[in-house]
């Protein structure tokens, strides 16, 4: 599975599921993301995002995919569930795939983190252009968490197998079913016909 580290997201992991988030509020409207109430505990924490150098006054126990969403205002990375079981929130951190509601923000101190706005300016990234092309979406709602997994696999394995990509993608969970047609996308990102 593509997580961060174990220490950092079990801890994570277990402060959600022992519901030590205090008491979830809703924020963002139509975003529908659900965001918990911090103790005022802030530090600044340095880290790139997307090549820039920013500076984030934050809990440093609050899920990275908060502060890239709601302190950083890029929210083209999603909340599914919260619980690093569907890969919607996906980002890379030093090049890693993460799931982003479960990785601590202060685990990315001094890191790069990559985001789906990241990848390229323009929406020209080899990943992004298969996308386009062979319709991969439905709703979209997990899209960019299977892209980013997607990136990072060619980026290990530029010529992956069937097998390599379901093993690779099987942490991004697609309720409109587009995995046939992600697992093309990704043949054709690598160069091949699938
Ligand atoms: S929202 Fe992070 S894995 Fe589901
Ligand atoms: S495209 Fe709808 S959940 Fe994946």
């Amino acid at each position: 599975m593509a997580t961060g580290p174990a220490s950092a997201l079990e801890f994570s992991q277990n402060k959600i599921l022992a519901g030590s988030w205090s008491k979830p509020v809703s924020r963002g409207g139509a975003t529908g993301i659900r965001t918990p109430d911090y103790a005022g505990n802030s530090m600044t924490i340095e880290l790139k995002l997307n090549q820039k150098s920013v500076s984030l006054d934050a809990d440093p126990d609050m899920p990275l995919l908060w502060a890239i969403r709601d302190l950083a205002g890029m929210t083209g990375t999603k909340y599914g569930c919260g619980k690093a079981l569907c890969g919607a929130c996906t980002v890379h951190v030093d090049g890693q795939p993460v799931r982003s509601c479960s990785y601590p923000i202060s685990s990315a101190a001094g890191k790069s983190v990559t985001t789906i706005e990241g990848l390229s300016a323009d929406g020209s990234h080899p990943v992004q252009v298969a996308w386009r092309e062979l319709n991969v979406p439905q709703c979209g709602y997990c899209q960019s968490g299977q892209i980013m997994s997607a990136v990072a696999l060619l980026d290990k394995n530029p010529k992956p197998t069937d097998e390599d990509i379901d093993n690779a993608m099987s942490g991004n969970i697609c309720r409109c079913g587009t995995y046939t047609r992600i697992r093309a996308a990704i043949h054709k990102a690598a160069g091949e016909s699938s």
